[in-house]
């Protein structure tokens, strides 16, 4: 049985679990070398790394031991949080680490990972924000504020980076079933909410994400950098 020849390393942070994971998975599935990094180190394939997002030393830590094992040829963002306040009891101090965890991680992390795939003669780096960013979402301004500034860092990476040869995209989820969801999302009253809502008529799956974000490395279009694709089953585009 012939070995298969490994395609490089990309770094996935938020690996340990949900849509990280899976998207670890169909990157290894694809031949590339995966460190999954996150603050448990926990990793589903792959090798783990302990790295907290929202701390520029643990980012530094984690990017160097991970270039020691390997060329670096992609990058995945897709640590995050989630929570809820209304936008009148929202506290300024919830409302600035959700920013931190959520988008400040994402220049972050790719500024650390940028000199790495310079030396590689460049790479892709994908976000994985929400299609929250472009709703009004009751309770969810930290959360909403926070995935739209992945947009805009997307944007603003893909300009400035295009001439070191690195594409820059935003995949943006609608709502996805983990493991952290699943009962909820398989209540009677919210399954039927969603048939409604959801033109698809179900939530997505988080192999379908981990497709899409595999597709974008093996495929490379360098073309295609700075956009966000929605994948929601039309929910954000239904009126
Ligand atoms: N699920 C959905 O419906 C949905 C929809 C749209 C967008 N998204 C986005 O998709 C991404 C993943 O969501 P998910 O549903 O898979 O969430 P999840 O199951 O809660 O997983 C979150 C991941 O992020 C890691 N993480 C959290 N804080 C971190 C920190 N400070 N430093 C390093 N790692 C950290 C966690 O690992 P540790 O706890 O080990 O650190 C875990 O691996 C998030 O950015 C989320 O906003 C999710």
């Amino acid at each position: 049985m012939s070995e298969l020849v490994s395609r490089g390393q990309i770094l996935v942070t938020g690996a340990s679990r949900g849509i990280g994971a899976a998207i670890a998975q169909d990157l290894v599935a694809r031949g590339y070398d995966v460190a999954c990094l996150s603050r448990s180190g926990d990793a589903p394939v792959g090798y783990g790394l302990v790295c907290d997002v929202g701390d520029p030393v643990s980012i530094k830590t984690a990017v160097d031991a991970a270039s020691a094992r390997g060329p670096i040829v992609g990058l995945v963002n897709c640590a995050g949080a989630h929570a809820m306040a209304s936008a009148l009891e929202l506290k300024i101090a919830d409302f600035e680490s959700m920013m931190r965890v959520n988008a400040g991680s994402v220049l972050m992390v790719s500024q650390a990972a940028h000199p790495h795939l310079v030396a590689n003669g460049g790479g892709t780096v994908v976000n994985i924000g929400s299609f929250f960013d472009k709703l009004g979402v009751p309770d969810n301004t930290a959360y909403c504020a926070s995935k739209a500034a992945v947009g805009a860092i997307t944007r603003c990476l893909s300009v400035e980076w295009a001439s070191d040869g690195i594409a820059v995209v935003n995949v943006a989820p609608g709502y996805i079933e983990t493991d952290l969801n699943r009962d909820f999302l398989s209540r009677d009253k919210v399954r039927a909410w969603m048939q409604k809502r959801i033109p698809v008529g179900r939530p997505g799956d988080v192999r379908e994400i981990a497709r899409l974000v595999g597709a974008l490395f093996a495929e490379r279009i360098a073309f295609l950098t700075g956009e966000t694709i929605y994948i929601d089953g039309a929910q954000g585009m239904n009126h």
